[in-house]
């Protein structure tokens, strides 16, 4: 008995303690406008995006740097929003060997576990970008395609071989053509030969052959004739047997030009007509630093790009070129006026119009039960990730 007077105290403490802490998260729920633990797709603003993601059987991803994942306001949100992540920087070539046979994987690895440990999918992007200008200096020096081959392999390789078992997406080849053109980009890489994409993906399946391998493009939703010339190229590839699971359109938008969505889904259902999954890889919206009604502008088109790529079975993943409006790529690349403000979070992390656009979206896919996996006949198993 007297056991149990001691306890009924502590057990009573306990109970208040447990009625604070709901209470404080349920206060720091409504302060911030986000959603509470249980979600009720009925009521869009009890859920998280990741929690909705998850119900629609899609992936949706922002970006991270190392730096940002140990940053309290970015890594909440991540870990909240988004079930789904890709490395900003961290595996690029000029991230992991910025000198020659010197790898360091220390930011991607730091990136790839902050994933792991918040049960995010990965997109490894990437092991090669035919960009020269986003290619390390010391490989642009090799005019000898027999040994920039022999770089091109290793950077693989080693890339591959280092996050065996924890990456099991990646973006094989980014960017091949014309930043604004149809034809090949200028990029050293095609010093090599045309042969050089099917190469790489041949030694990336080599390497991990369970890996899902993808091919990612810039542009193609607004350069004129480059989703066709990009068709073209992996038609190429599929009609070869090279091992290609999927293409991701970055779909980088620009300011005060409104995407047709007719168009933007045949584009999408393209790639899947080719047996292949199709991803919207680097979402960013930038609008009018000025203009009042940009924002409500923005929400429609992320609702808009949103809405297509649920309506395409196949179309498995959006991803959003960075988490806040504070660190977008875009304001310091000098193309638009800043602040460009492409994103679903403010520079202060608070939802904007376009994040609560795409929870409503994804919300009335969920009641409707649209999935968009429901008739997707993938090409490669959906890779199961290590629980943590
Ligand atoms: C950008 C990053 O966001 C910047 O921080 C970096 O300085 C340059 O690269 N297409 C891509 C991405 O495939 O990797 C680019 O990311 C944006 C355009």
């Amino acid at each position: 008995m007297s056991n149990g007077v001691h306890r009924r105290p502590a057990g009573a403490a306990a109970t208040v303690l447990v009625v604070l802490l709901v209470l404080l998260t349920l206060s720091i729920d409504t302060r911030i406008g986000l959603a509470s633990p249980v979600c009720e797709p009925q009521v869009p603003s009890t859920c998280s995006l990741r929690q909705l993601a998850d119900m629609t059987h899609i992936r949706l991803g922002s970006t991270a740097e190392a730096a940002e994942t140990t940053d309290v306001n970015h890594a909440d949100l991540l870990a909240r929003e988004f079930n789904a992540l890709t490395p900003e920087n961290a595996l690029k070539w000029y991230a992991t060997q910025p000198t020659a046979w010197t790898w360091d994987f220390t930011d991607a690895d730091t990136v790839v576990q902050f994933a792991l440990d918040n049960g995010m999918q990965i997109r490894g992007h990437t092991l090669l970008w035919a960009q020269d200008t986003y290619t390390p200096a010391w490989v642009l020096g090799i005019s000898d395609p027999t040994a920039l081959q022999i770089e091109v392999d290793a950077q693989i390789t080693a890339t591959m071989d280092h996050f065996a078992g924890r990456v099991h997406r990646w973006d094989v080849v980014n960017e091949p053509l014309a930043t604004l053109g149809t034809g090949p980009s200028d990029s050293v890489l095609w010093r090599l030969g045309p042969q050089w994409i099917a190469d790489a993906f041949r030694l990336a399946h080599s390497v991990d052959p369970d890996a899902e391998l993808w091919l990612n493009e810039y542009g193609t939703d607004w350069v004129p004739g480059k989703h066709e010339a990009l068709l073209d190229l992996v038609r190429g590839l599929v009609d070869d047997g090279v091992p290609i699971h999927g293409v991701g359109l970055q779909t980088h938008r620009l300011p005060g030009f409104a995407i047709d969505p007719d168009r933007f889904i045949a584009q999408l259902r393209d790639v899947t007509s080719l047996g292949l999954q199709v991803a919207i890889t680097e979402l960013d919206i930038p609008i009018s630093p000025t203009d009042p009604s940009a924002l409500d502008q923005q929400a429609t088109e992320y609702a808009s790009i949103v809405t297509s790529c649920l309506r395409v079975p196949g179309c498995v993943e959006i991803t959003t070129w960075g988490l806040s409006d504070g660190s977008t790529w875009l304001d310091s690349l000098g193309r638009f006026p800043t602040p460009t403000r492409p994103l679903l979070f403010d520079a202060a992390f608070a939802p904007k119009p376009a994040y609560r656009a795409v929870r409503d979206v994804l919300a009335t896919a969920v009641i409707s039960e649209s999935s968009p996996t429901d008739s997707l006949q993938p090409t490669a198993e959906e890779p199961t990730l290590p629980v943590t």
